[in-house]
């Protein structure tokens, strides 16, 4: 099989931590390095190969920990460098590899970095950020230097008082961009930020916000979509710039000579010739993306949150399948698999359903034969192999703690005047969206705090989900029905077949359809069939020539044809 000769992260499945959520070993209500460390046996019994820690750098934690104030230490409530150097050891001792988050865009604003760039004018890093003076109206008025939208909500440029211009921040106002076409700066962040953790023997980075470090060097508007806004969606103007590619070769450079894989965040780049320019391995930039198409569905335009719930088709989710299964199709670039991060509502809320105990279970089940039978890189996040699920309906806003989910809802309650029904609506879409959904604790256990944080310990920094008594580690290892055993299942299955379900080439059947999503995997020795019901009601299928032969059924056995609801299928076809 020509799989063995392919670059060991091809066929990999990569774990996802957020530390924050995690464990807590010390009982303080946060997740920690130890806590991770004390459970890389569980890890371990999933049959993943990668965990990927998402950044537990110090910082002031204004987006958890994506605002980083020193690449070279750790956030102290979550441990020491020492922890770090202890995890990547005990990782390289049970054969898993370890990837670190890259966050490379901007710094905190409390980085040392930032404090001389913002000291003066003349700072010898002055231009290590993104400076600009005002623009001034007819009347005086004075006006960031234009219009773009920050990624979180308002202006993209905050004013300095002190120095008297402003700074551009594409997220929020304590993540200050830093200043790509300056060469001492790529060099600082290659030194600080990637080749610190590379000595200590990490195998690579997921790349964060990767196409936005060259932005349009104009520093034009960008067009009107909202007319009546001082501030405007400019995804255009700040991503996949004209020197993006030359830096990516540059890092590439560097993260070579450690031979490190790399996976990069990659929004706003719908077009497959845009995504291969990232990740065909001729241009030597990165290994693989994520793009965004199948957890954007159904997000608002304007806002994310301004959508109705569920806003997406299955005929949609088959496209947009289809564009990620494509990537590596004939070309030489390579692709990922993954429905759940950290900045993403759980998949079960999103597509599947967690209105009653059996749909969640069914749906879960058959969300994982989906990700189990797609080609590429396959990434898992906490807690997604028990099926967890979107905090309940009657949570009150003040459990949410994102910036991003925040940001929106002062937004609606000051544009709205305090409108009860307006600020109905968006609690009802955070319900649905935001990404605090997969920053409750992991549910350990039945206990006090899901057994996330020990019982006599402070409240966790956030709120177990109610339903831990029912949803968690210790009851489905034991429970061989359980999702987490179907997900255990699954993943064997993937390495199994591996020529069918990471490397072979995806055909979709019955486009149109809009309860069954079925496809073909072909390899050079056949064809296998998936057939995936993603309705609450039973469901009939188009079954392609041949005869068929079924390998693995998410639901209980049973002789119907017919597909129980969100029950999935797989075939082999017999020739
Ligand atoms: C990425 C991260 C997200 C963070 C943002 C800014 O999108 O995944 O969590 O808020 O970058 O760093
Ligand atoms: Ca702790």
């Amino acid at each position: 099989m020509s799989a063995v000769q392919e670059k060991w992260w091809k066929n990999s499945i990569v774990y996802q931590i957020y530390p924050a959520s995690f464990k807590d070993s010390n009982g303080d209500g946060i997740g920690d390095v130890p806590g991770i460390i004390s459970q890389l046996d569980y890890i371990a019994s999933l049959g993943v190969d990668v965990i990927w820690i998402c950044p537990m750098y110090d910082s002031p934690q204004h987006d958890m920990g994506y605002d980083v104030s020193d690449y070279e230490k750790v956030y102290p409530p979550y441990g020491t460098v020492e922890d770090m150097e202890t995890l990547i050891a005990a990782c390289h001792s049970r054969g898993l590899r370890i990837i670190l988050d890259l966050v490379v865009n901007h710094t905190s604003h409390e980085h040392k970095w930032f404090q001389e760039s913002r000291s003066s004018k003349t700072s010898p890093k002055r231009d290590w950020y993104i400076w600009k003076p005002a623009k001034y109206g007819a009347n005086g008025n004075r006006s960031p230097p234009n219009n773009w939208r920050s990624v979180f909500g308002g202006s993209a440029w905050e004013w300095d008082e002190a120095t008297q211009e402003y700074y551009l921040h594409l997220f929020c106002v304590e993540q200050p961009d830093l200043n790509w076409e300056n060469t001492e700066v790529r060099q600082a962040v290659y030194t600080s930020a990637m080749e610190f953790w590379l000595k200590k023997g990490v195998d690579g980075f997921r790349v964060d916000t990767v196409n936005m470090y060259s932005k349009d060097p104009a520093y034009a508007d960008a067009p009107i979509t909202s007319p009546g806004s001082d501030t405007q969606v400019a995804f255009s103007l700040f991503c996949n710039g004209p020197r993006i590619h030359e830096y990516m070769r540059e890092m590439n450079d560097v993260l070579a000579k450690y031979d490190a894989m790399t996976v990069g965040e990659l929004p706003s780049t719908p077009t497959l010739e845009g995504v291969l320019r990232y990740v065909s391995a001729a241009e030597k930039q990165l290994n693989m993306v994520f793009s965004f198409d199948t957890v954007d569905l159904g997000m608002g335009k304007d806002y994310k949150f301004l959508t109705k719930l569920r806003n997406w088709t299955l005929p949609e989710l088959k496209t947009v399948t289809r564009r990620g299964q494509d990537i590596f199709n004939g070309t030489d670039g390579w692709t990922t698999v993954f429905i759940e991060n950290h900045d993403q509502a759980r998949s079960v809320s999103r597509f599947g359903s967690d209105k009653t105990p059996e749909l969640r279970e069914a749906s879960a089940k058959m969300l994982a034969m989906f990700q189990c039978t797609l080609s590429g890189t396959q990434f898992v996040y906490q807690g997604q192999e028990i099926g967890m699920v979107n905090a309940p309906e009657d949570w009150a806003f003040d459990e949410y703690k994102d910036i991003d989910s925040t940001n929106y809802y002062h937004m609606v309650r000051e544009m709205s005047n305090n409108d009860p029904a307006q600020l109905e609506t968006a609690m009802q879409a955070l319900q649905h969206l935001a990404r605090d959904h997969a920053r409750l604790p992991m549910q350990w256990s039945a206990e006090a705090n899901a057994g996330f944080s020990p019982e006599s310990s402070a409240k966790p920094w956030m709120r177990a989900h109610d339903n831990h008594t029912e949803i968690n580690v210790r009851a489905q290892e034991s429970d061989s029905s359980s999702v987490l055993s179907f997900w255990k299942k699954m993943m064997r299955l993937r390495k199994e077949y591996a020529e069918f379900f990471v490397f072979g080439t995806f055909e979709l059947l019955d486009e149109q359809h809009g309860e069954v999503f079925s496809y073909l995997k072909r390899s050079k020795e056949g064809s296998v069939l998936v057939a995936l019901n993603f309705s609450e009601v039973p469901q009939d299928f188009e079954k392609p020539v041949g005869e068929l032969k079924l390998l693995v059924s998410s639901a209980e056995e049973s002789e119907r044809a017919e597909l129980k609801p969100f029950e999935g299928r797989i075939y082999t076809i017999l020739n």
